[in-house]
């Protein structure tokens, strides 16, 4: 089973970026950390960050019959793309939701999530552990289908 990990605006940033918000971790990191996790469950996966929302699109599409499912951290997209949901509807590619910081809990901009209602579910809050929690449940839930 293939994986793809799809980060949004701003996450190449990781690591200098507002680090009381985000923590200190670097995007390498935590996808270096993913791919253990990945070896241990017995998956692949790609990895894919871009700023602009045209280009998550066209990897979503380009992932069409690749990969199994998505692990997305849409950054400020999530917020306001339905471009980006209809890409993940268009595909029927599940997809779990992750945030490094819990978006309920900051301001009213960030509480609504545009790609929430077609998730199989949403990690936020947790840092860069989401990542990780968002990979084994999305993993268990594609292996629970029939
Ligand atoms: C974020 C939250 C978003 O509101 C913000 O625009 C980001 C990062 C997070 O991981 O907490 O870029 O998605």
């Amino acid at each position: 089973m293939i994986i793809g990990l799809l980060n949004g605006p701003n996450l190449n940033l990781l690591g200098t970026r507002e680090p009381s918000v985000y923590g200190t971790a670097t995007l390498a990191d935590i996808m270096a950390h993913l791919a253990s996790v990945a070896t241990a469950l017995g998956v692949e996966l790609r990895h894919y960050q871009a700023n602009g929302e045209g280009q998550l699109i066209d990897q979503v599409h380009a992932w069409r019959g690749e990969v199994a499912g998505v692990v997305v951290n849409a950054g400020a997209y999530s917020h306001t793309s339905l471009a980006l949901r209809d890409a993940f509807s268009a595909t029927s590619l599940p997809f779990v939701e992750v945030h490094l910081s819990n978006i309920h809990a900051r301001e009213p901009e960030r509480r609504h999530s545009m790609l929430a209602s077609a998730a199989v579910g949403m990690v936020c809050g947790l840092g860069a552990d989401g990542y990780e929690f968002a990979l084994r449940g999305l993993v268990r839930t594609l292996r629970s289908r029939p």
